[in-house]
């Protein structure tokens, strides 16, 4: 296969979705269908459970576990399909942000009867953000839930996207008959726990074909023949370019627990997600197809075990072939590094891996040489832009509860940033370390693993910060008289970038007012 062949069969995506919507049943009913496991509930254990939101030791199992299923990779009908898994838990959410730099498509799964939830809305504005293409799959069909149109309506408010239905249901909970496929035109009966992996399809050439009536009854096939047409009418024809620039989303529907639909939204998806796409850096636009290989870090994985304080960085391959055992510069820190044991995510495996190519993600080992958004390349100078940091909503001074360990405090906290765990602030006034956080568990997460890692210890002190904006200013002068008279809430954050620690929403008005050519960011990837 040619190099070009292997990136246009190339499909990397994350499934995002609020908790409980059906993001975990989904993905592994794909991978069902692609032969990538066998059994149900494989990749159940990965998930981080509601219940153990106070059980942080039960969460760093489960990432642990998660590990091996952050990147689920298998073949189906020639593609290579890459799912990138993303954290449910909302805590989690930073993490979540960053992966979706890292894919060139998302499927949102949104439950019927709850409509659209917040985590669902936040996610949806991060890929609206980036223009990233998505596919609305709304599931629990088998249950009662809103009517079709109310929520697509829904869908289009909150989410501020443009959808374009491409199966319709037939009927809902005790009374669903089934689906029909506006796309390929045909009928989609509905058995309920379907273990199977094909549900029953009938071939109806046109919507008026009496064969509908037999096969759901006249009454049914009535009402689905008027909503179709007003769907026709409602909604535009679907348009793959507009679908591509991020404009329109296809929804589907079905029940991902029933395997129901699940098909129909599969063979789209393969049909007309895109193919790794290009990436912005702040030198210039670097496309897939070029020879010569660049990739970025998106998530760096601590190991587990104590003894082993190695962590895997995952990097995806933006451009060109990367190759095991040859060297590739580290722009960053403007040295060349090379890889003796690079992994790829097979499913449930890890194996080590010659080469990839674009959309592919990489595991390398790493004794504390990268950071979130670190580039390589053979040699180029390029920085990949795009891992935005967002304002934490909680803060807390970490103090040093170990005069001892002063410096393994130190390695452990810039470790643990590294890795994206939560963000550091530093006072300007006196150089205090402010922990941001964007859940309360972090802050537990960080005092266990600095113990267990590092042999550090820790304890907290509250600080009311409402928001940590970045700020920027074209007039010099007048950034230098704001930052003069906010001193005391001034910080810097790891990259040196000045941010002012607002203690609320008023204090942000206030300095706008006073400051009006000082412009407030709540995210650190903003346009001058
Ligand atoms: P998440 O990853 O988005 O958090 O959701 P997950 O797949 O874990 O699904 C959340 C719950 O919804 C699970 O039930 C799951 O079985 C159920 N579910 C998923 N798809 C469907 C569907 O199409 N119809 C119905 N009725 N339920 C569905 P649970 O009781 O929380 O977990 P479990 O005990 O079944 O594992």
């Amino acid at each position: 296969m040619t190099f070009e062949e292997e990136i246009k069969r190339r499909r990397t995506f994350a499934i995002i979705s609020h908790p409980d919507a059906g993001k975990t049943t989904l993905t592994e009913k794909l991978l069902l269908y692609g032969g990538a496991i066998n059994v149900a509930g494989a990749v159940k254990s990965n998930k981080i459970k509601k219940t153990a939101t106070s059980d942080f030791m039960e969460i760093e199992r489960q990432r642990g576990i998660s590990v091996a299923t952050s990147v689920m990779g298998f073949e189906y009908q020639g593609k290579k399909i890459n799912i990138l898994d993303t954290p449910g838990h909302k805590d989690f959410a930073e993490d979540t942000f960053r992966t979706l730099t890292a894919v060139d498509s998302v499927i949102v799964v949104i439950d019927v009867a709850k409509g659209v939830e917040p985590q669902t809305e936040k996610l949806v504005k991060v890929c609206r953000m980036r223009k990233t293409p998505i596919i609305v799959f709304i599931n629990k069909l088998d249950r009662d839930g809103k009517d079709a149109f109310d929520l697509l309506d829904e869908i289009e408010s909150k989410l501020g996207i443009k959808v374009r239905p491409l199966t319709w249901p037939i009927g809902m909970g005790h009374d669903l008959k089934g689906i029909y496929n506006l796309y390929k035109r045909n009928l989609l009966l509905y058995t309920p726990n379907s273990t199977e992996r094909v549900s029953e399809t009938v071939n109806i050439s046109e919507i008026a074909d009496p064969e509908l009536d037999n096969q759901i009854g006249a009454e049914d096939a009535e009402i689905l023949r008027e909503e179709v047409d007003l769907v026709e009418s409602v909604y535009p024809p679907f348009d793959r370019d507009v679908y591509l620039n991020g404009d329109i989303s296809p929804v589907f529907f079905g029940s991902a627990i029933n395997t129901f639909g699940i098909q129909e939204l599969l063979q789209c998806f393969l049909d007309i997600a895109p193919c790794p796409l290009p990436k912005a850096s702040e030198e210039r636009i670097v496309d897939s197809f070029e020879e010569k290989f660049t990739g970025f870090v998106f998530k760096i994985h601590a190991n587990m075990d104590p003894k082993h304080r190695d962590r895997l960085a995952f990097v995806k391959v933006v451009s060109g072939k990367f190759k095991r055992n040859t060297n590739y510069k580290h722009i960053r820190l403007d040295r060349n590094l090379k890889f003796s044991s690079p992994t790829a995510f097979m499913a449930e495996k890890k194996s080590i891996v010659e080469e990839a190519f674009p959309g592919d993600i990489v595991g390398l080992h790493d004794t504390g040489n990268f950071k979130i958004g670190d580039t390589l390349t053979e040699g180029e100078i390029i920085h990949y832009k795009g891992i935005p940091s967002f304002s934490p909503e909680m803060f807390r001074f970490i103090n040093n509860a170990d005069p001892m360990k002063t410096k393994q405090l130190a390695k452990g906290v810039d470790q643990l940033m590294d890795e994206g765990v939560a963000q550091l602030f530093t006072m300007q006034t006196n150089g205090r370390k402010l922990i941001g956080t964007v859940g309360a568990l972090q802050f537990e997460v960080i005092q266990y693993r600095l113990k267990h890692e590092y042999g550090a210890s820790c304890n907290y002190e509250n600080h009311n910060v409402h928001k940590a904006c970045w700020i920027s200013c074209e007039d010099k002068a007048q950034l230098e008289e704001f930052k003069k008279v906010k001193y005391r809430s001034m910080a810097k954050d790891k990259y040196g970038r000045d941010v002012f620690l607002a203690d609320s929403a008023f204090t942000i008005q206030m300095s706008e007012q006073k400051f009006p050519k000082v412009k407030f960011h709540f995210t650190s990837e903003f346009e001058d």
